[in-house]
């Protein structure tokens, strides 16, 4: 009997860790050269660019059991959380599980097992497979009509801003990733302008020269996503600024329903006049942008900072992950378990400022926790089984949004303990 753990990014790591602990016998596949995913800097699965630091403060992000250095700054830089990967593999002794430079080309059927084909062309059959291979590395461009004549790119190419120097720069998208490249290009552009279509909440990092996410971890009591965000809004808006003062669109939802953006820079720029706000793109035309408000600007580089697409390559058939063509993602139970109990887990696939990496800790602990209740507690395992089955067949919840897979990172983790709990 052995499972597959398919990427070694945080997910990965912990779900190998998690198996280990088990005593459940497994093996990681990476197709990049080391641990860390995303934070592995230059890796062909990151879009980390060479500014990212923690937009979620070291305290509330690493695992529970392998808290960052002390003398490591509150929100620490990307080069430091690449070493924080390579430090925890060592610590847990990981690293002999793994198999780099060789990714998961094909996974089918075979059977009741599941038959992994690699790059380098080996076949291995599984009993089971932790799918943890990210989601935040295939672009989505928005389909735009015309031809631009200068750089187009997504951000997932963009690493570093030497290629802003002197240029007419418009960035598109309002996501934390085009906050980012905004206050980067900022420096060293001629000119930068920020295309923004919805809106969002803005939180600083820090309130009283300490992290601002620490409070929500440190309440005793979970209060409804619905009163925290009515608590916690007035402060958002007082600490950070309205966005609409700045000119960014009113949020349509509320603070706890979506990641808030954390960067107080961009908006100190935006008052300052240094960036100016567009409408999303309509067309291109040579040299020049046209937006939808029919304002047409001549720019050199446009960057595409407009998020990423959910997607299982190595998969042929996404039946087995209960796809869903509707959100371009799958419909599982906890964000972890398929309807049917075929062998597949996903881990890692959940968008919530505050899981942290101790969240993807439980996500793998509870599969682990599974797969053992199924031999040692049968009763427990089917009662679970049960609770997989009827969330199925309930209806879509509408408040996950726009993939279904956002979750309320502090209800979803006391409900990850207390499945833990439930199957022993
Ligand atoms: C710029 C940026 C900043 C971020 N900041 C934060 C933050 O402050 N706090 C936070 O909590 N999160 C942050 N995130 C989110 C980040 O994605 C998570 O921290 C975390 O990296 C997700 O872990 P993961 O293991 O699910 O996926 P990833 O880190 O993406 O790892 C997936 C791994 O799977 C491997 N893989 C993929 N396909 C295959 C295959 N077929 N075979 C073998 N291996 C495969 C990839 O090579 C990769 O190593 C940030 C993301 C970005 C892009
Ligand atoms: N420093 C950090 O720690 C850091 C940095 C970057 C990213 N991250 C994390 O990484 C994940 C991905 O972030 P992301 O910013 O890359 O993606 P994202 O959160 O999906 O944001 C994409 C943004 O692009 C906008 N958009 C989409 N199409 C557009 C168009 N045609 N014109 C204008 N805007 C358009 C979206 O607007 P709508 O709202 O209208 O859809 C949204 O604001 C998030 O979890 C994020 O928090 C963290």
């Amino acid at each position: 009997m052995t499972y597959l753990v398919i990427g070694t990014g945080p997910a990965g790591l912990a779900a190998i860790r998690s198996f280990k602990d088990a005593g459940l016998p497994v093996e990681a596949a990476e197709r990049n050269a080391d641990v860390g995913g995303q934070w592995l800097y230059g890796a062909q699965s990151s879009a980390v660019y060479a500014s990212t630091h923690l937009i979620s403060s070291k305290f509330t992000t690493a695992f529970a059991d392998f808290p960052m250095p002390d003398d490591w700054p509150a929100y620490p830089s990307r080069k430091q959380i690449e070493q924080y990967f390579k430090d925890f593999a060592k610590h847990f002794d990981l690293y002999p599980l793994i198999r780099f430079n060789d990714g998961v080309a094909k996974l089918e059927r075979n059977g009741e097992r599941w038959r992994a084909t690699f790059d380098q062309g080996e076949t291995r059959d599984y009993d089971g497979v932790v799918i943890a291979n990210g989601h935040l590395s295939d672009p989505l461009m928005p389909k735009v009509s015309g031809n631009f004549s200068g750089t187009l790119m997504h951000a997932k190419d963009y690493k570093s801003p030497e290629i802003f120097d002197g240029k007419r720069v418009l960035i598109c998208g309002m996501g934390n990733t085009g906050c980012d490249i905004v206050v980067d290009a900022i420096h060293r552009a001629k000119s930068v302008l920020w295309s923004v279509r919805g809106g969002n909440h803005f939180v600083p990092k820090f309130v009283a020269g300490k992290p601002a996410d620490l409070s929500n971890h440190q309440a005793k009591f979970v209060l409804p996503k619905w009163l925290r965000s009515r608590l916690h809004e007035p402060f958002a808006r007082l600490l950070a600024g309205p966005p609409e003062r700045f000119g960014l669109p009113r949020p349509a939802h509320r603070l706890y329903d979506r990641t808030p953006i954390v960067n107080s820079l961009v908006l100190l720029h935006l008052g300052q006049g240094d960036v100016a706000l567009r409408k999303p793109v309509k067309s291109f035309d040579g040299d020049s942008v046209i937006f939808e408000d029919g304002k047409r600007d001549e720019a050199d580089v446009v960057v595409f900072a407009t998020g990423y697409r959910i997607t299982f390559p190595f998969l042929d058939d996404l039946a087995p992950l209960n796809w869903q063509p509707r959100f371009g993602a799958p419909r599982l139970y906890m964000n972890v378990f398929p309807p049917t109990d075929n062998g597949l887990f996903v881990a890692g696939l959940l968008e919530g400022a505050g899981v942290g990496w101790p969240g993807r800790a439980l996500q793998t602990d509870l599969i682990a926790a599974y797969i053992k209740a199924k031999k040692e507690k049968p009763e427990a395992a089917r009662a679970f089984r049960g609770e997989i089955e009827r969330h199925a067949t309930a209806g879509e919840k509408t408040d996950r949004g726009e993939h279904g897979i956002f979750v309320d990172f502090l209800q979803y983790k006391r409900d990850l303990q207390k499945a833990i709990a439930r199957l022993g």
